[in-house]
């Protein structure tokens, strides 16, 4: 059906070297030693600065280095080195896996994380690959690094640790940009989208369809205060697309695209039936500042996960559990933050700790090693906290949770609440406490059963609600499809209920409680929902996974491709289908109705890559389109990263997407590979098209689409992430393209 498509690049184009003056490159470390002036600052590594076993070049030697989990080399000068253009470097290991940060020492400050391969993904083991980050354009999100007292460069090994060996480190002085016209895309009905870098001369720009020439009457340029190192020129052409050969070719810039339009899809918009779209589906959890609230357009923001189940905030105290070695440590003030998330413009969603026992300082330790010696793992950054596993797997017998807690009860909770100076709009009960047993084996070892989890969320809920009689209760915050139908002690616990599932046994006990004391405790069923098919390999195929995935939130037809799809575990209709949000809609309904449903905890499954970005837009439309309440991502999108420009184009800079659905309806829906989301507002339509075929156009003839002036964004594309926006006019809507892997926002002005 869909024609065979083809995007072909024909030429790469001039490089040339501009007038410059010189200022020395820096050197960090050549042969044998580190320059003059240069600290040994790395921790928990093995390091042979004269290692001559590997060696870039002939002579001389490199250095070799084994990190273990989360350990450096890093280095630092003695004085600053601001107003470099690079770093280079040769490196050689199997693919290592390496997070790049420059910091400043004085000022605590540190670039964005590069991770190594987002520079390569081709550096191998006896043989050195020489990689240059621009720092004008760090790579992964092309932004700056910007000016500041950078004085300390540190390569952090990833859980698994790292083994390579590095050479030829300096900080460069100039980086010549290569002028490159980077792609040419059509776009809507008669734009030309031409991504470059560097002084390209685009004047003699030609561009034909089907061999006829079309004239260019206009041409635009933006260039990203954020990601300046490349540019988009938008063409308006006289004349609009149709179905066949684009050719844009660049005499200049020495660059032919090829583009094959393809047949339209029909489709109709039809902005009367409409429902409203909840703001709150627009949440992450740890939002960074005040900036990026309003950058992205965050309308909620959730103080979670595990590490607040045992935050104490009689101190600001707190212990992550088996996520770190059971160490407590300090914590942000809950109160302060929820204020300053406010001010922002921002909705918040507090956790509320649930369980008996709250963090009692930020030094203590559940697993010593001089208590338990015989432990799987220690941490890296402190010898003597262990991981409370023994070396066969089994847990440690718990210690005495007053070494490291002191107890927690609903009334510390009211008290608390009551006397908090910001008050939050939602609170959660807890996080994900019906698998403590693993998470905070420390102080909770026992299973958590159904009848100690309801008990729980009615306790702390009343109390909250005494406390703040306004606030919205969330819960259970269930970790995953698992959870959600039996507990962690098993399926007699399910039988102990008459073999009913456990979250339709929750929502008919809180309807119960609300029948016996007249109060309504829960608002919002929670849950947590994490893609459960393996994306991890991150070859074409997973991508193409990643992106087909999201029809798990909505479409009964779609068998889950995890075990999910092959081993119903439940008693629920369509076990095969996650079908999420109609799922959980009807089950609320069946058993106690008038329940919001949120989804505190989800993710892309890759914040890095374009697909993650564009899986985000995909289900932040379909969150909108299927009515989910609220929803937060885990946890912080990158502001520049893929899955921040997803924010950034449906809430970017005080510009929304509609706050209520229009219908779509398409001869031939593809979920596989597009999306297609409409909204209306005050009779404007607003549009998100996702593409996420990797190199091939979509077409679009949609009915209803009024023509006339559109504020468009987009990123994404075969210029990889970066994001643009314009104003632009459709003069048809019976040819819209979408260019390969991009997502588009045109809102009607
Ligand atoms: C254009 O690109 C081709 C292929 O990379 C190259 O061989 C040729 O020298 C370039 N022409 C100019 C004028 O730079
Ligand atoms: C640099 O620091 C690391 C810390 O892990 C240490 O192992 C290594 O011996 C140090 N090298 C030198 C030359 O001081
Ligand atoms: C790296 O260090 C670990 C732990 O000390 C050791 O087991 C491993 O053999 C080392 N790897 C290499 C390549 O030296
Ligand atoms: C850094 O400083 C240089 C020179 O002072 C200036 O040209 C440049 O724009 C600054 N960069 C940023 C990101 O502020
Ligand atoms: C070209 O586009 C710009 C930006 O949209 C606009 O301001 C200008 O009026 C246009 N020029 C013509 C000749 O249409
Ligand atoms: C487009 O180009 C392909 C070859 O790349 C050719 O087979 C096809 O006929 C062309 N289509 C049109 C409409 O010219
Ligand atoms: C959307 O916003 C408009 C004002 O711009 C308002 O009149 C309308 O009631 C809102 N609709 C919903 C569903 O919130
Ligand atoms: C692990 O070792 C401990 C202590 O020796 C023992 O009590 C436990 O049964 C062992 N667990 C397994 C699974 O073998
Ligand atoms: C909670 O703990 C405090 C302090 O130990 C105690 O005074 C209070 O009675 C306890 N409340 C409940 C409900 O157990
Ligand atoms: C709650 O009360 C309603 C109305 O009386 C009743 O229909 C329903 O069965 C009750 N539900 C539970 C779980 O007690």
């Amino acid at each position: 059906m869909t024609p065979k498509l083809n995007l072909l690049r024909l030429a790469v184009c001039v490089a040339f070297t501009a007038i410059h003056t010189v200022k020395a490159d820096l050197a960090i470390y050549t042969d044998g030693a580190l320059a003059q002036g240069w600290e040994n600052w790395s921790w928990s590594s093995d390091i042979n600065f004269a290692a001559t076993d590997e060696r870039s070049g002939t002579s001389g030697s490199s250095m070799s280095v084994n990190s273990s989990a989360y350990a450096a080399l890093s280095v630092k000068l003695e004085g600053t080195f601001p107003g470099y253009a690079g770093l280079r470097f040769d490196i050689a290991g199997a693919q290592p896996d390496l997070s790049i940060t420059i910091q400043s020492t004085g000022d605590n400050d540190q670039s964005p994380t590069i991770s190594l391969s987002t520079i390569s993904k081709t550096v191998v083991d006896g043989t050195f690959s020489s990689l240059l980050i621009d720092f004008n354009n760090l790579p992964g999100t092309g932004s700056q690094l910007g000016n500041d007292t950078w004085d300390r460069l540190t390569f952090q090994a990833g859980g698994n640790g790292a083994v390579y060996h590095i050479d030829n480190i300096v900080l460069v002085d100039e980086i010549v940009t290569t002028p490159e016209v980077l792609s040419a895309e059509p776009l809507t009905d008669h734009y030309v989208a031409v991504t470059t870098q560097g002084a390209v001369d685009l004047s003699d720009i030609k561009v034909s369809l089907n061999g006829k020439a079309i004239k260019i009457v206009n041409f635009t340029t933006y260039t990203p205060v954020d990601t300046p190192s490349k540019t988009i020129t938008y063409l308006q052409l006289a004349s609009t697309f149709s179905q066949g050969n684009l050719t844009v070719s660049s005499a200049s810039g020495n660059a032919t695209f090829t583009t094959v339009l393809p047949a339209v899809q029909y489709g109709s918009i039809v902005q009367q039936v409409s429902t409203p779209i909840n703001p709150h589906i627009y949440g992450v959890n740890f939002p960074t500042s005040a900036s990026y609230i309003q950058h992205l357009g965050v309308t909620i923001s959730r103080w979670g996960g595990n590490a607040v189940t045992a935050y104490n905030p009689s101190g600001d105290f707190t212990n992550a559990g088996s996520d770190w070695y059971f160490e407590n440590r300090g914590s942000d003030s809950a109160d302060d933050w929820v204020g300053w998330v406010g001010a922002a413009g921002s909705d918040s969603l507090l956790t509320v700790p649930a369980l008996d026992w709250v963090s009692k300082d930020t030094t203590s330790y559940s697993y010593p090693k001089e208590m338990y010696p015989d432990q799987q793992k220690f941490d890296p950054y402190k010898d003597d906290a262990g991981n409370g596993i023994l070396p066969n797997g089994s847990y440690v017998t718990p210690p005495n949770p007053n070494n490291v807690y002191t107890p927690w009860n609903t009334s510390l909770a009211k008290t608390w609440l009551q006397g908090l100076k910001n008050k939050p709009l939602m609170v959660a009960i807890d996080n994900e406490i019906e698998i403590a047993s693993g998470t905070h084996q420390d102080m909770h070892p026992q299973s958590m059963g159904y009848d100690e989890e309801l008990a729980r969320v009615i306790a702390f809920g009343t109390a909250a609600k005494e406390a703040l009689p306004d606030v919205l209760v969330v819960a259970p915050s269930t970790c995953s499809w698992w959870f959600y139908w039996t507990s962690d002690i098993g399926y007699s616990d399910n039988a102990a209920h008459n073999n009913i599932d456990f979250l339709p046994w929750f929502l008919t006990q809180m309807q119960a409680h609300e029948n016996s004391t007249g109060k309504r405790v829960l608002d919002y069923l929670d849950l947590h929902y994490y893609f459960a098919p393996d994306t991890g390999a991150n070859d074409a195929a997973a991508k193409a996974l990643r992106l087909r995935m999201t029809r798990s939130l909505w479409d009964t037809t779609y068998v889950d491709e995890s075990w999910i799809g092959s081993n119903p575990q439940n008693h629920q209709w369509n076990p095969t289908s996650v079908n999420f949000i109609p799922r959980f809609k009807t089950l609320i309904q069946i058993n106690y109705p008038g329940t919001k449903l949120s989804i505190s905890e989800w993710d892309s499954s890759d914040d890095t890559d374009l697909t993650g970005g564009l899986v985000t837009v995909d289900v932040l439309g379909i969150f909108g389109k299927y009515g989910l309440d609220s929803a937060t991502y885990w946890v912080t999108p990158d502001e520049l990263g893929p899955v921040g420009l997803a924010y950034w184009l449906f809430r970017g800079y005080g510009t929304y997407f509609a706050n209520a659905t229009a219908q779509v309806n398409l001869a031939t829906p593809l979920p596989d590979t597009q999306g297609v989301y409409a909204g209306t507002q005050n009779g404007k339509l607003s549009l998100v098209i996702v593409n996420k075929n990797p190199d091939t156009p979509i077409s679009f003839y949609l009915a209803n689409v009024p023509t006339g002036t559109y504020f468009a964004r987009h990123f994404g594309g075969q210029a990889g992430v970066a994001k643009w926006q314009t104003t632009l006019s459709l003069k048809i809507n019976t040819y819209l393209v979408v260019p390969a892997y991009t997502a588009l926002f045109l809102q009607q002005q």
